[in-house]
């Protein structure tokens, strides 16, 4: 594909060898990721980062990626700090947005809905979550995490054995992983969720057709067995019409040390999108994990900022530049002697 001012609105649009460059960008991102150089590449370039929806790590990964290039970030966060109250449309938003950035990324409650912002923008849009539909770049980080996991242990993405825990109906993120798994060659996909939060019909056809071998479970112990990555995810309650149908589903599969300890192989990988749900009623991945070498999961967020600066200096065309405007750092930097996913 094209990257240079295209939109990234879902992991559709990538072949393998697109995942291959943008992986092989957020490589040579990670000397500025780390701070053993800063880079003035994007000096002048406006972020346009309008999250309609609750997040953390997206919204601010995102705006650091961008500042760690050297631009600029405006926020929009939440619908009642935009017109959007005052009934504009989302169109009309982005004719008006996309004169004040050089790029946008949004995340919206509704499917679809950044693909529609999209359209009426001028600027590239990065899907940064619609509702229960994609959320590509945290498909791309995960797989780049996944990568980088698998090539320590001998291994690469060929031949994955993966589990993917918990609400599959409502999980943006697995139904944008299992797309880009479907990229790769003898890859087995155990689903394992409540028979009501199975992964949508169309999705798991999709992942035969192009030669997954797909398991469907609706028990955790068995499916963890034999795999190299578990990712867990949360229920995700927002999307429920109430909040005591996603109280029936809440805490059904719950990872601890004890579980991994008796069914896991010693060095499968834990993975999650995060946010995990630490209340008690939930504990999806419990906080036992944590010093289990295995849990991948805040790697999974160093590793987001590598692949979100590669998508920006891909989308806006100085990936090949990044080095030429960059300079030593002159601060304290207590990241120097450390490597950023270890
Ligand atoms: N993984 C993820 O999308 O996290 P946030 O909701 O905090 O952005």
């Amino acid at each position: 594909m094209n990257f240079t001012g295209a939109h990234i609105l879902t992991v559709s649009q990538f072949q393998r060898e697109d995942v291959d460059r943008v992986f092989s960008t957020a490589d040579s991102m990670e000397p500025y990721a780390l701070r053993k150089r800063v880079t003035r590449v994007l000096e002048g370039a406006i972020l346009g980062n309008m999250f309609f929806e609750a997040s953390t790590r997206t919204r601010v990964s995102f705006g650091s990626a961008f500042n760690l290039l050297g631009g600029e970030v405006r926020e929009t966060a939440g619908f009642e700090s935009s017109a959007l109250v005052k009934g504009e449309s989302l169109q009309d938003t982005a004719r008006v947005l996309s004169g004040f950035s050089d790029v946008i990324c949004m995340r919206h409650p509704e499917d679809g809905s950044v693909a529609d912002f999209a359209e009426a923008s001028r600027v590239p849009v990065i899907n940064g979550g619609d509702g229960s539909n994609e959320h590509p770049t945290q498909a791309l980080l995960d797989l780049y995490t996944i990568r980088r996991e698998l090539l320590d242990k001998g291994k690469n993405i060929n031949g994955l054995s993966i589990a993917m825990i918990g609400d599959l109906r409502h999980g943006r993120t697995v139904h944008s992983l299992t797309k880009l798994l479907s990229l790769y060659d003898g890859v087995r996909v155990t689903l394992v969720s409540p028979r009501e939060l199975s992964l949508p019909d169309g999705i798991v056809e999709s992942m035969r057709n192009a030669g997954v071998d797909v398991r469907i479970r609706h028990e955790l112990a068995k499916s963890i067995v034999d795999v190299d990555i578990v990712y867990s995810t949360r229920i995700q309650e927002e999307r429920f019409s109430n909040k005591q149908e996603a109280d029936l589903y809440r805490g059904k599969f719950r990872l601890n040390q004890a579980i991994y300890t008796q069914y896991c192989q010693p060095n499968t990988v834990i993975m999650h999108p995060l946010p995990r749900d630490s209340r008690s009623d939930a504990n999806e991945l419990d906080n036992d994990l944590d010093d289990n070498p295995n849990l991948a999961i805040f790697r999974q967020t160093d590793n987001g900022l590598l692949v979100r600066m590669a998508l920006f200096a891909l989308v806006l065309d100085v990936a090949d530049k990044v080095e030429k405007f960059s300079a030593d750092v002159n601060w304290y930097n207590s990241r120097q002697s450390s490597k950023i996913t270890r």
